[in-house]
């Protein structure tokens, strides 16, 4: 069907959709004002007020491809829990053997003990399985949660986000948490060496591969994007001015940009009736108007308004669609996987609802729905990386991105190329790399290169293996952390250890 032809049958549909538009001008506005919030959230005196915080990761090193041995890594930041155990066998090869735990929603908004129970209860269990219980492996825990660091292995919890509610968490050091629930058990030896983001975690991984990677962004169930900042620029970190470190990752927590009005101008009701149905109203504003936790909501919210004024699905069975979280995200994907004006994935999806007596029509309408919100989180995703591109300075840039929606969603990446060409036009050079588990295997490197420690011949993993080709040094500079060691807890032997190590390294080249 022509799509005049549709939009004359579904004009309320048509006029709904043209409120998700946004011109260049207000992409332009918006790379303004996103710009304008990364350097209040760099700068001490207007951090607070920022809704792009901007926290200091303690990242300051990165992988020179002389990385070792094996270690750890654990990714926490949706409903599923991973547990990785990476061998960096060369400069060209890691082996990752993993396992997902899934978590429940009673443990998603329980007592925070439970939850460090059941991450440690996992561990346990998966490192039995390989008999490494007892090795004391370093390990890296992406935690993908705003979180402030004061050390390479400290993260004090900001606010939760995506769906999780644990209580007792917020404002604690997750690490220490987790120490003490994996103490608690008394049958598992493991050595927590660092604690990133998982945009952290994506950008060490691709700039494993790619020198110029200067950016990590996800899109997934949640948001989010970090990037090189140099150390002088990041008045948050105590050591800002006399850190010997050139370059520090900064972890944008850009899901939270609009919670000071900055996206008033292009919100719709649809996006406030998300709001308001989500566990953190007036939070996260940015994340909920392009990430995979709330674009199949907004979706379905478009739906119900249309059933509602007895517009669309007229003769279909649709109640379904009226309960929160039907929609998932993947069906967009699904639905626009499909040659152009064809329905049969968004009939197959309708079947998988439940919904039965939908016209070819109501299809083709539902499909214009959700290439409309997923065009509109690309067009808002490229504004965020081209704030970042243009405050890198760097005119040959690579950003590596992971997350369901860009791994997933049919267009995503040619929308996100295509948005930021036309902002950048010739100012920058830009490459969008696919940073496949940047979260699991960027933990790992990032223990590593916070490790240091003598390569260790490497054992072979058994199963599942997986490979990849790896790393040409970002930088060669030596390591030695300029964050502070641990803040509050008693040293652990570990930590005396490691601490030991970077004395020495000190010692031997400055
Ligand atoms: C979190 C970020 C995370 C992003 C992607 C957001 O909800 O606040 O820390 O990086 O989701 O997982």
């Amino acid at each position: 069907m022509a799509m005049g032809k549709l939009e004359k049958k579904f004009p309320e549909a048509y006029e709904i959709c043209r409120q998700f538009e946004l011109d260049e001008g207000a992409m332009r506005k918006i790379v303004q004002a996103m710009t304008n919030e990364i350097y209040m959230g760099l700068a001490k005196e207007t951090h607070s007020t920022a809704s792009i915080k901007c926290f200091q990761t303690c990242v300051q090193d990165f992988p020179t491809g002389n990385e070792r041995g094996r270690y750890l890594a654990l990714d926490l930041g949706g409903s599923n829990f991973r547990v990785l155990l990476a061998n960096l066998i060369s400069a060209k090869e890691i082996d990752v053997i993993s396992k997902t735990y899934a978590i429940s929603k009673a443990i998603m908004e329980g007592p925070g003990i439970k939850l460090f129970d059941f991450l440690a209860e996992s561990i346990a269990q998966f490192c039995k399985e390989h008999k490494i219980e007892n090795d004391n492996l370093p390990l890296g825990f992406t935690f993908s949660f705003p979180c402030k660091h004061i050390g390479i292995d400290q993260g004090i919890l900001v606010t939760w986000t995506k769906g999780f509610k644990s209580e007792g968490v917020v404002n604690k050091n997750v690490v220490e948490m987790l120490r003490e629930a994996i103490s608690r058990r008394g049958d598992l030896k493991v050595d927590i060496v660092a604690i990133l983001n998982d945009t952290t975690g994506t950008l060490m991984s691709c700039a494993f591969q790619k020198q110029n990677c200067k950016i990590g962004m996800i899109l997934g169930t949640g948001t989010n994007a970090c990037y090189v900042e140099k150390t002088s620029n990041v008045e948050m970190f105590p050591a800002y001015q006399t850190s010997t470190k050139p370059h520090m990752i900064i972890n944008c927590e850009w899901g939270a940009f609009g919670e000071n009005g900055e996206l008033d101008f292009v919100r719709t009701s649809y996006d406030k009736a998300v709001d308001r149905e989500s566990l953190y109203p007036t939070k996260q504003v940015f994340e909920k108007c392009i990430s995979g936790k709330y674009m199949g909501e907004l979706v379905r919210h478009i739906l119900v308004e249309l059933m509602d004024k007895g517009v669309l699905f007229k003769d279909a069975t649709s109640q379904i669609l009226r309960e929160r979280e039907k929609f998932d995200t993947r069906f967009l994907s699904e639905i626009e996987s499909d040659k152009p004006g064809q329905v049969r994935n968004a009939c197959k999806v309708m079947d998988e609802l439940g919904v039965r007596g939908t016209s070819e029509e109501d299809l083709l309408c539902l499909r214009h729905i959700c290439q409309t919100i997923s065009t509109r989180s690309a067009k808002l995703a490229a504004c965020g990386l081209v704030s970042l591109i243009k405050k890198t300075k760097v005119k040959d840039i690579a950003v590596g991105i992971d997350g369901s929606v860009y791994c997933f969603h049919p267009h995503y990446h040619r929308l996100l190329m295509e948005n930021m060409k036309l902002l950048l036009k010739d100012s920058a050079k830009f490459k969008l790399n696919l940073s496949k588990d940047g979260s699991g295997r960027g933990a790992a490197l990032t223990a590593a290169v916070y490790t240091r420690r003598p390569p260790s011949p490497p054992k072979a993993l058994s199963t599942e293996k997986q490979s990849s080709s790896c790393p040409k040094a970002l930088s060669t500079e030596k390591q030695s952390s300029s964050c502070p060691l641990k803040a509050s807890a008693p040293a652990s032997m570990p930590t005396v250890r490691r601490f030991i190590q970077k004395v020495v390294w000190t010692f031997r080249h400055f």
